[in-house]
Parts: structure tokens; sequence; C-alpha cells
């Protein structure tokens, strides 16, 4: 099951170590190569003999015993995922924040590839909120947490912090090493959120979206392997790029500044169809007797990106490529034609982006004229969350990403999916929008229930395709609808 598998396991100052014994052998027994690194203070819990005879390989504690040229920490890198278990306060804290004083943390802090957390501890310190706050940066950068259970617990009292029994971690860790890696190298942008449109500097109009769909199809897309670009009305700490956009205007602006090089666009956030025409400055006061507000129409984002397919760099998805290219072809060649080609190609010299893939510098490289437009240099309206944004590639990947095909002069529409919330007639509306909006999928779900839909936790939605096909998802959690929607699409 395990076979060819590079298993690292960090065992920390906890009872629980003992417990990890079984732990190597049920991965050994898996066909795995294990390998183990320890905390110093875990060395007062089990033995580094035992852990090498059960594991057949060096154990490692002393960040400076170094007998080969590559440092340990660096070397231990290269497995396929680093289990810490047991995972005790001290070192879940120092993890979550940076710190590297022992060769297991060092390890974690330079680990690109998955790494799953079994906490163990008493239960008031399980309870601590620094803990519970650390071990939720975690989640939110990508960390797969296995969470402790109830039980008997060492200090003699019952109560949650007890670790999950090395069967159970066993089981997620060959949950998460099958876990597809379908959309690796794909670049999407996804939307969340529902927009804000100001009345006044303390009011706005707003709908019911928490963006709780759009950043579950964020997060499923970066476990697929795909680089995210989350747009959403609000901050995100995850481990990709996040892009705050509060009104229609803001997303509009975000959305087409991004969109150049992306494989997938997914609108799930809920746009405001009006905004106010005129916002007043200063807050409204109250003056007695009826208030008007003047609400004039937002751009159609959806509709906008679907009509015209900017030309770029691009890679193609395996399943849908050959008829979507079919497609693009012919989409490309009418608007062309409508265009004047040569009319357009004297946009190109005007074309600002710095260069890279996927940017306008590729047009002006491979001599291929955008259709529509030039891509405006100013980034101001919205903002590009300060704590995101750094991460431009999917950490998770970095060691395994292939080497892309990409097509030099490949037109670049990117497989777009709206979405559709609807309080009556679901199936016939969906049906309707998708023709109207021109995109490839459209995911409808129905907001008239008070169980799924806006502001919950679940959903149960109907992927629409171009043909008219209809695929039902049953209700679910959201993460599991994205993940359904996700490979639905792309497997
Ligand atoms: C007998 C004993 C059991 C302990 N069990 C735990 C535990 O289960 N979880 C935990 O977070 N800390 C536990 N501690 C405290 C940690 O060992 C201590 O916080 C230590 O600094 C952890 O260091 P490390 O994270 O570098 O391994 C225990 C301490 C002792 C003496």
């Amino acid at each position: 099951m395990l076979e060819n598998k590079n298993i690292l396991i960090g065992i920390t100052g906890g009872i629980a170590a003992y417990k990890i014994c079984n732990l190597i052998r049920l991965y050994k027994k898996a066909g795995a190569n294990v390998r183990v690194v320890l905390t110093p203070n875990a060395l007062n819990f089990v033995t580094k003999l035992t852990l090498q005879t059960l594991s057949g390989n060096e154990v490692y504690v002393d960040n400076f015993e170094i007998d080969e040229y590559k440092p340990e920490h660096i070397a231990l890198t290269e497995s396929d995922i680093f289990v810490i278990a047991p995972a005790s306060a001290n070192t879940i804290g120092k993890i979550a924040n940076g710190i590297c004083d022992n060769l297991l943390l060092s390890t974690a802090c330079a680990f690109s590839k998955p790494i799953l957390i079994a906490p163990a501890m008493n239960e008031n310190m399980w309870k601590n909120s620094f803990v519970q706050e650390n071990l939720k940066k975690l989640e939110n950068n990508g960390y797969y947490i296995i969470e402790p259970e109830t039980g008997f617990l060492a200090c003699g009292t019952n109560g949650v912090g007890r670790m999950k029994e090395p069967e159970d971690i066993f089981e997620k860790t060959v949950e998460i090493l099958s876990e597809k890696q379908t959309l690796r190298g794909k670049k999407f942008l996804i939307t969340a959120g529902g927009t804000r449109e100001k009345i006044d500097p303390v009011r706005y109009i707003t709908n019911s979206s928490s963006g709780k769909m759009g950043l579950a199809l964020a997060d499923c897309a970066f476990k697929m392997g795909a680089e995210v670009t989350l747009i959403s009305t609000f901050k995100a700490e995850k481990p990709y790029k996040n892009i705050i956009a509060l009104t229609a205007l803001e997303m509009e602006k975000a959305v087409k500044e991004n969109l150049l090089g992306k494989d997938c666009v997914i609108m799930a956030a809920a746009v405001s169809d009006y905004r106010v025409e005129n916002v007043s400055e200063q807050k409204m006061k109250k003056k007695g007797g009826e208030v008007t507000l003047k609400l004039v129409e937002n751009p159609d984002i959806l509709q906008e990106i679907c009509k015209v397919p900017p030309l770029c760099h691009s890679v193609s998805f395996p399943p849908q490529g050959e008829q979507r290219s079919q497609a693009l072809n012919e989409r490309i060649e009418q608007e062309a034609a409508r265009e004047q080609l040569s009319s357009v190609q004297s946009l190109t010299p005007s074309l600002t982006l710095p260069g890279g893939e996927g940017t306008c510098a590729n047009f002006m490289r491979n001599t291929l004229p955008p259709l529509r437009g030039k891509c405006p240099e100013d980034k101001g309206g919205y903002q590009e969350n300060p704590i995101t944004s750094k991460f431009s590639s999917n950490p998770l990947l970095e060691k395994t990403q292939p080497t892309l095909h990409s097509s030099p002069i490949t037109p670049c529409a990117p497989l777009i999916i709206g979405f559709c919330a609807e309080s009556e007639n679901l199936i016939e509306n969906a049906k309707v929008k998708i023709q109207k909006k021109g995109c490839d999928y459209l995911i409808a779900n129905d907001i008239s229930r008070k169980d799924i839909g806006f502001n919950t936790d679940e959903n149960e939605v109907y992927i629409v395709d171009k043909n008219l096909n209809i695929k039902h998802i049953e209700k679910d959690t959201k993460q599991n609808i994205a993940k359904h929607i996700l490979e639905e699409i792309f497997e």
C-alpha cells in the first residue's frame, strides 16, 4: 500500500511517544521506508535504539551531527510526508511561529510536502486558546491535523487530548498520500464572498453569501496541486495567494488583472447586480421621511470574461484539451474576424505588464496580438492580502512538479466555471443562464433552502455543462461538494 513511499516520523516529548513504535511497524508492513527524527525531549520517552531497530534506519536528533555534505534538516525533507506524532503543545507552537531550535523543527520549517500533525496533551493544554490558535494557523497553512480523542489521559484524568491510535494515523497517512494531484501545475483563479456595495462610509448593500463554497473550492484545488489565486471579499489566511476585493467593481478589476495565464476560473463569489450610483462621502444623517437610493447595474464579470478569451502562453487540461481547443479555435477565429486582426495588432506595443509566463509579454514574444484591450498597470482599487501574497506557487508541490508541456502560441482561454444561486426553478434557470453567460460549466444551488447554500456549512448542487448535461451532487459538506465538483470536471 505504501511501497516506495518515504515516510519521516517526528516524535516530540509526550507520553504517547511509545505508541509510535507500533506506527513504525504499520508503515513498514505496508512497504514504506521509515526514518525518524526526535526532539531532544522525546529521548526521555523512547530510545534511539528501539526506533533504529524498528525502522531499520538511522535515527536523528541533533542538528549538528553532520556526516554528509547535506545538512540533515535538508536531507530529511526528501520524504513524501512528515508525520509528527505525538506533537506536543510546545512543538506545535514553535512550528506555527517558524522557530527552528532543534532538528525536528528545522526539518518541519524546510519541508515542502504534506505534514501531518497528531497532537497529544493534557486536556487543559489542548483547550488552551494559544494552542488552539497555533493549530488553526497550521491548518490554514495546509498542514493536516489529526485531532486527539477523548479518553483516559496519562495524567490520570478522562478528557480530550489523547493521541489518535497508530492505526488511525496510518489510515490518515494513506489517505493523504493517495490524494490525487490531478491539478498539479494548473493555475486557478477563484472568487469568493458576497460583494459590498457602499452607501456611505459606514453602510453598504450586500448579500448572505459567506464565501465558504469558494473557499472550499480554493482549498480543494490547492490540495489537488493547483496554484491558486483567491479573490475574496474577506481576508483568507491561506497558503495560496489571496487578493481582497470588496465591491463588484474592485472584483471586476482584480479578476481581469489576474486572468492571464490562468487555466481555470471559478466565479463562486456572489457579485451584487447593482451598486449605489452616488456613494455619499460623509455618513448620511437621519433627516426624517423617506430616502431614495438610486442603483445602477454592475458589470456582469462572468459574462464579460466568457466573451473573449485572452491569448497567452498556457497549457490545456488533458481530458478536455482536444474538444476545448477546437471550440476555442472557432471562438478565436470568429473574434479575430470580427475585430480585424490587423487593427488589433497595433495594440501590441502598448502592452505594459512585466515579462513571464502568462503575462502580456508572451503576446509580444510570440507576436500574437490580444483580441481585446491591453493589460493595465495600475493595481489600485483592491489589495493583496499581505499575509498570503508571498505564495506564488503551491509549496506542497515544489519538488514534484513536472515540466509542463506548453505551446508558445496556444490560445489561453481558461476553463470558466460559474455559479448560480436560484430560489426557484433551479435547473431551468441554470440552463438559461449557462447559455446566456457562455461559461463552460455552471454550478447551480438552491438558496431557498435553509439547510444549504448561503451562509451554511453544507450544500447540494447541480453541475450543468454547455451541452446542458446535468450532474447532481447530493447534500454534503462544502469541502466534499468542492471535491466532487473538481473531480467531476477535471478527472
Ligand atoms: C511525563 C511527561 C509527559 C508529558 N506529556 C506531554 C504531552 O503528552 N503533551 C505535551 O504537549 N507535553 C507533554 N509534556 C511536556 C513536554 O515534554 C514539554 O513541554 C517539552 O518541552 C516538550 O518538548 P518538545 O516539544 O521539544 O519535545 C510531558 C512532560 C512530562 C514530564
